[in-house]
């Protein structure tokens, strides 16, 4: 594992804000993930991408899914634990920077990315990268962001328009899959305290050919 500046900023920062006991961003799952329900896999494994306190993991572990997550906040996994325990449903749960991730080759049924809008458009590229390489062909991606007319409304993001998303931007870097759902759309968002009121969202569902 990596220990370099920006691990320790980004880790610390988070830590920090996963203090409290109650959850950031709730307990159920995200709705965007959770409306995806009937095109899951039934079986298989799943990766949840920077899953924060566990509350997208611990749902899909519920769909009988096997799932891994990793999260660079010590305390929010510590948090994930605890929910997954909560929950009766096992997740194997590690602490890890994307950055500093070896993502294994063709693993996965399914990633999810939620909310994953640390990412810079470089790193971005980079993870993009990992999460593709990590799924097996006919394997799905499932992510949430927020598109750059969330930098009007207070309910939650990086406020930093390059670490949004556009349509054109997903539809470029995921071109060699199939996409099954790409949606630009504004919602009434009510994920806990940090993610709450209208937002401005993108929902992709990809499937890598
Ligand atoms: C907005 S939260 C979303 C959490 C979760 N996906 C959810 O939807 O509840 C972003 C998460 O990214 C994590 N994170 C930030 N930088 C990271 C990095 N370089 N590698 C892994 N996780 C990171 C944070 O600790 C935080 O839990």
């Amino acid at each position: 594992m990596t220990t370099n500046t920006s691990f320790a900023d980004a880790a610390a920062m988070w830590n920090q804000r996963y203090e409290g006991e109650s959850l950031l961003f709730g307990e159920a799952p995200n709705a965007y993930l959770a409306a995806q329900r009937s095109r899951l896999p039934r079986r298989g494994r799943a990766l949840c991408v920077a899953d924060g306190e566990g509350r997208n993991s611990v749902w899909l572990a519920e769909q009988g899914l096997q799932v891994d997550a990793f999260d660079i906040a010590e305390r929010g996994v510590a948090k994930a634990q605890a929910l997954a325990a909560r929950h009766g449903v096992a997740v194997n749960f590690a602490v890890a920077d994307c950055e500093a991730l070896a993502w294994p080759e063709a693993q996965y049924d399914l990633i999810a990315a939620i909310f994953v809008q640390f990412a810079d458009p470089a790193m971005r590229a980079r993870l993009f990268a990992g999460m593709r390489r990590a799924l097996k062909p006919g394997g799905l991606l499932v992510l949430q962001g927020y598109t750059p007319e969330q930098l009007k409304y207070r309910s939650g993001g990086p406020g930093r328009i390059d670490h949004l998303y556009t349509e054109a931007m997903l539809r470029e870097a995921f071109a060699e899959d199939e996409i099954v759902e790409l949606r630009c759309y504004e919602a009434e968002l009510d994920e806990g305290p940090q993610h709450r009121g209208m937002a401005a969202l993108a929902g992709l569902v990809a499937r890598k050919r």
